[in-house]
């Protein structure tokens, strides 16, 4: 089975020829991303493999299916970048990784929790450049805080168990109530009661149409003066121009971000030589006490060798003429 690898990175190609050795599948690296445009480079090609990136329209499906692809294999949990509708009309099917490693994404929230928190990037830059003074790096400890966890899938579970670990009281919001975190001592409650009790709030619930901008100038007024925002969950939670003017006013403490509303096209690539476009990512940028990652909270090799695993058995099992479990279903 010959398979077309869309967007594809350095960091992923060891994992993916690890769990090649033992699938023995005909893989075509290629680092376009899937448009209608390039879609046409797949021809040949009984599967299409994809990433967050490639826009899996219906023009791009429908050149795909024309050069003879029958499956999209997708190695990512979120498939909001496929138009299942066509993918069914025109007989693809779909598959995906369900899901890789949740610590993964809830220690580098940790991280980045810690990282703002302990002002450890300005530290590390003043020291490089031989300035010593502590002036400006008062941080504050974790231990004995509220932090207030919004989704307690299995990311927003391991990240609360994580927090528990430092001591703080964890409180929660979600549509559905962990048994084992009310175990652990976690208390849910609405995500308004949430908001104004956290002094720190981090996200890991999926964007939806009804999370979208979850957190706006209405939330980030609600929040604790002095509260830390972190964000790892998807960057359309939170609205941007709300969370710089409220930076602006000084109302909190600061945010850590993996993810940004428009980050496609910006973060994965190197734009050191070009500048950037974006002017409210670029504003964000600006404040001393924001701190933020290109999408990297999943990037771990137990992450990576997981997504690799689960991305060729789902192909090998589609080759065999089974259904893998983690197929998406196209209603
Ligand atoms: P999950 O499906 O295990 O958990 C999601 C939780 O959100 C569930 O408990 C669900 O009940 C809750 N939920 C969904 N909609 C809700 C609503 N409208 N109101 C209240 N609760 C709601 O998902 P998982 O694996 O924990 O991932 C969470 C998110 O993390 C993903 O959707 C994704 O956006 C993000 N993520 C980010 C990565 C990164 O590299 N930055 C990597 C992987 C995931």
């Amino acid at each position: 089975m010959k398979i077309f690898f869309y967007d594809a990175h350095d960091f992923e190609r060891k994992a993916f020829d690890a769990a090649n050795s033992k699938q023995g599948l005909t893989i075509e690296w290629c680092s376009h991303r899937l448009t209608p445009q390039s879609a046409v480079l797949a021809r040949g090609f009984e599967v299409a493999c994809l990433f967050v990136e490639d826009r899996a329209d219906a023009e791009a499906l429908k050149i795909l299916k024309e050069g003879g692809v029958r499956l999209i294999a997708l190695r990512s949990a979120g498939f909001n970048h496929v138009d299942l509708k066509a993918a069914r009309e025109l007989g693809l099917r779909v598959v995906r990784v369900p899901e890789y490693s949740p610590y993964a994404v809830a220690e580098h929230a940790a991280s980045l929790l810690m990282a703002l928190n302990r002002k450890i990037p300005r530290a590390v830059a003043r020291v490089k450049d031989l300035n010593f003074s502590l002036e400006g790096l008062v941080g504050r400890d974790l231990h004995g805080q509220t932090v207030g966890v919004v989704g307690t899938g299995r990311i927003g579970r391991a990240f609360a168990r994580i927090m528990l670990g430092f001591g703080c009281k964890v409180i929660a919001y979600d549509q559905q109530v962990s048994i084992e975190l009310e175990a652990m001592g976690v208390t849910y409650c609405s995500l308004r009661d949430l908001i104004a009790a956290s002094d720190v709030l981090s996200l890991h619930i999926p964007l939806t149409p009804e999370t979208w901008h979850l957190i706006d100038a209405k939330a980030f007024a609600a929040m604790k003066p002095g509260a830390l925002l972190v964000n790892t969950g998807r960057g359309a939670l939170v609205e941007s121009v709300a969370l710089i003017e409220t930076l602006k006013s000084g109302r909190i403490g600061g945010a850590a971000l993996d993810v940004y509303e428009e980050e496609e096209g910006i973060f994965f690539h190197d734009l050191s030589g070009k500048g950037l476009k974006d002017d409210v990512l670029a504003r964000i940028l600006s404040f001393p006490n924001v701190i933020v990652t290109s999408h990297q909270a999943f990037l771990t090799l137990e992450a990576l060798s997981a997504i690799a695993e689960v991305t060729l058995s789902n192909v090998a099992a589609f080759a065999r003429g089974e259904r893998s479990g983690n197929e998406v279903e196209v209603s």
